[in-house]
């Protein structure tokens, strides 16, 4: 029987593109580098990738077009398609706000009371002006939102800021966070049993990357009445590699710590007798 390929549809062009196509190349599959087709195949791990729209991700993932997409919160909220939200992926923050000329006075949520905002994410929207108990007109469009108050489409925008830059050029200012969004993986609903499989395989390998990333290998030396002290400032250390120096009366100490616990106690390590202090990047993490 032919192996099962997942199929992961990632945006084509944008903010997101890069870094869909890094985290799987950090998770050691080989995706070509040739000029971005509409489709690619790993050579090393059994999955397909369709570059499309990022709007169109959530569709095609409820259909079983493709079984995988990486895309934002942003769109998956907005779309409102029948899929499974597997993980957040942690890049490609932005926030979803509310958008005024800059020279406008703007004092809080009344302001938009009876105005035209112009947007891309109407479901979103009207979902936060009807709990914030705005009465406000929603005016559709497609896209180049930022233009719309310079040529009297509209009063304000909503729309995604990452930057800021796109705002800036255009005269406008952010004054309202309607949602925070990041990259999230989602899935269809109905995977074959071997599809979950290849996904599971992967949900591994970031999983691994994510907690390398948060975790620092570290290294330092210390006199050996104060091991005890120093294992208790760090709470990874609880039980540390524990190497004798040559130097008589000295340990090395060895162990993985979360990189902010590190830094809240670097200080108090020093104080207590802590030296040669150094702190490695960890590649993988599998506990
Ligand atoms: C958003 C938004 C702006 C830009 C803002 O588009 O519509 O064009 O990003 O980014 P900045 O604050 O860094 O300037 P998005 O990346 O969501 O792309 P899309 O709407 O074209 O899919
Ligand atoms: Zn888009």
């Amino acid at each position: 029987m032919k192996q099962q390929v997942l199929k992961i549809a990632i945006q084509k062009s944008g903010r997101l593109t890069e870094k869909s196509l890094q985290l799987l190349r950090n998770c050691g599959i080989d995706i070509p580098a040739e000029s971005r087709k509409l489709k690619a195949s790993a050579n090393n791990f059994p999955i397909e990738l369709y570059f499309l729209r990022d709007d169109d991700i959530p569709e095609y993932v409820q259909d079983g077009i493709a079984d995988l997409g990486i895309l934002g919160e942003n769109v998956l909220l907005e779309k409102k398609a029948a899929v499974e939200t597997v993980m957040p992926l942690g890049f490609a923050k932005c926030k979803l706000s509310l958008a005024v000329p800059r020279n406008e006075q703007y004092e809080g949520l009344d302001y938009w009371e009876g105005k035209k905002i112009a947007t891309t994410y109407t479901n979103i929207l009207s979902n936060f002006l009807k709990k914030n108990k705005i009465n406000a007109e929603i005016h559709s469009i497609s896209g180049s939102v930022e233009i719309a108050p310079g040529i009297g489409l509209a009063q304000g925008i909503c729309d995604i800021v990452s930057t800021g830059s796109t705002l800036l050029s255009n005269g406008l200012k952010a004054v309202e966070v309607v949602l925070n969004s990041q990259a999230v993986l989602i899935s269809n609903q109905n995977l074959t049993n071997e599809k979950q499989q290849i996904l599971d395989k992967l949900l591994f390998r970031i999983r691994a990357k994510q907690k390398a990333a948060t975790n620092k290998y570290i290294l330092l030396n210390a006199p050996d009445s104060k091991i005890d002290e120093i294992c208790a400032l760090l709470p990874g250390m609880k039980s540390p590699s524990v190497l004798p120096l040559r130097e008589k009366g000295w340990s090395s100490l060895h162990s993985v710590v979360q990189e902010n616990q590190f830094w809240e106690v670097i200080d108090q390590l020093k104080q207590a007798g802590a030296e040669g202090i150094l702190v490695l990047p960890v590649e993988k993490m599998i506990v």
